[in-house]
C-alpha cells in the first residue's frame, strides 16, 4: 500500500509502537511528524525513520495531556507538512493499581494522559483533516479495556473510555469523511517489558495464563514492525476507506471483539 503524498502525525514516536508506526509510514512514502514527551529518544527515532525513505520524518515535542501543548505542536506540524491527512495515536502510560486502593493521583494521571490526551489529539487533528477533505485517525485501546484487570484498574478504565470515545468520534465525524478506529494490540514493546519486569514470579505465571495462552499465533506477543506496521499503513490508506468506529485487535488471537 502506497502512502505517497500522505501527511501524518504519529504520537508516542520515541519508542514501541509509535516508533514502529513512524518507520512503516516513511517506508510507504508518507511525510510524518513524530511527537513525544521524550525529546532525546524521539529525535533519534525520527532520524532513524527518516533515513529509511522514500518518505520523510521529523520530530516535535508534545505533552498530549495539555491542550496548549497539543494545539501548538499540531499547528507547527501542519505548517511543516502542508496539511494533515491522518493521525496515529499510540502515546499512553500504564501504572499498576488495584481497584480496592487505586489513588486519586493514579486515576487522574491515567485519565489525563490516556483519555484527555486521546480527546485533545483527535479533536485538534479533526479540524485539520476535515480541511484536507477527510482522512483517518487511529487510536490505541487495549484488551484491558474489555475485561476485568485486577492489577491495573485505572489503566483498564482509561482504555474502556478510549473505546467509547473512538465510537462517538467515528459516529460524529463520518459525515466529514473522517474515519476513527482503535487498535487493541499485543506487542513486545518497552511498555510490555517494563510491566513484566515489575512482576513477581507468581504474577508472571498468572500473566502466562491470562495473556499468552490465548494467543493462537504461538503464544507470544508480536513484533511492532512486522506485525503492527502494515496494519497501521492499511488503516490510514484509502484501502480502508469504509472501515470506521471499530476496535481492531492486532494480537495473534489474544482477544475477540464482539
Ligand atoms: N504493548 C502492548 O502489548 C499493549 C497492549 C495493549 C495496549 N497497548 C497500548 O498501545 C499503545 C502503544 O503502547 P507501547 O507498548 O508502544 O507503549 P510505550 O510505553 O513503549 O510507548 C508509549 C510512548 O508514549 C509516550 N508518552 C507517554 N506520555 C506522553 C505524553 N503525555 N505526551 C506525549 N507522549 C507521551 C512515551 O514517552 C512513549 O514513547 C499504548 O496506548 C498502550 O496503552 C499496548
Amino acid at each position: 500500500m502506497d502512502l505517497q503524498g500522505k501527511r501524518i502525525i504519529v504520537t508516542g514516536c520515541a519508542r514501541g509502537m509509535g516508533a514502529a508506526t513512524m518507520r512503516a509510514y516513511v517506508r510507504a512514502g508518507a511525510k510524518v511528524v513524530g511527537m513525544d514527551v521524550a525529546d532525546e529518544t524521539g529525535t533519534a527515532a525520527a532520524a532513524e525513520a527518516n533515513a529509511l525513505g522514500p518518505g520523510a520524518a521529523s520530530y516535535a515535542h508534545v505533552d498530549i495531556s495539555s491542550r496548549a501543548s497539543v494545539e501548538s505542536a499540531f499547528d507547527d506540524a501542519v505548517k511543516r507538512l502542508g496539511g494533515l491527512d491522518a493521525l496515529a495515536h499510540p502515546a499512553a502510560i500504564q501504572r499498576s493499581s488495584n481497584a480496592g486502593d487505586v489513588s486519586v493521583e493514579d486515576w487522574d494521571l491515567m485519565f489525563a494522559v490516556n483519555v484527555r490526551g486521546t480527546m485533545l489529539t483527535n479533536q485538534v487533528a479533526y479540524r485539520y483533516i476535515k480541511a484536507a477533505g477527510g482522512g483517518s485517525i487511529v487510536n490505541f485501546g487495549s484488551i484491558s479495556g474489555q475485561r476485568p484487570e485486577p492489577g491495573a484498574a485505572a489503566y483498564s478504565a482509561s482504555k474502556g473510555a478510549v473505546h467509547a470515545w473512538t465510537r462517538s468520534a467515528a459516529g460524529t465525524w463520518g459525515k466529514d469523511g473522517i474515519r476513527v478506529n482503535a487498535i487493541l494490540p499485543a506487542m513486545a514493546t518497552p511498555m510490555y517489558l517494563e510491566a513484566r519486569a515489575r512482576s513477581t514470579p507468581g504474577e508472571l505465571t498468572a500473566s502466562h495464563w491470562r495473556n499468552h495462552a490465548s494467543i493462537a499465533m504461538g503464544g507470544v506477543y508480536g513484533d511492532p514492525d512486522r506485525d503492527l506496521g502494515p496494519v497501521m499503513v492499511f488503516l490510514v490508506s484509502d484501502a480502508s476507506r469504509f472501515i470506521t468506529g471499530q476496535l481492531i485487535p492486532v494480537d495473534g488471537g489474544q482477544t475477540s471483539v464482539r
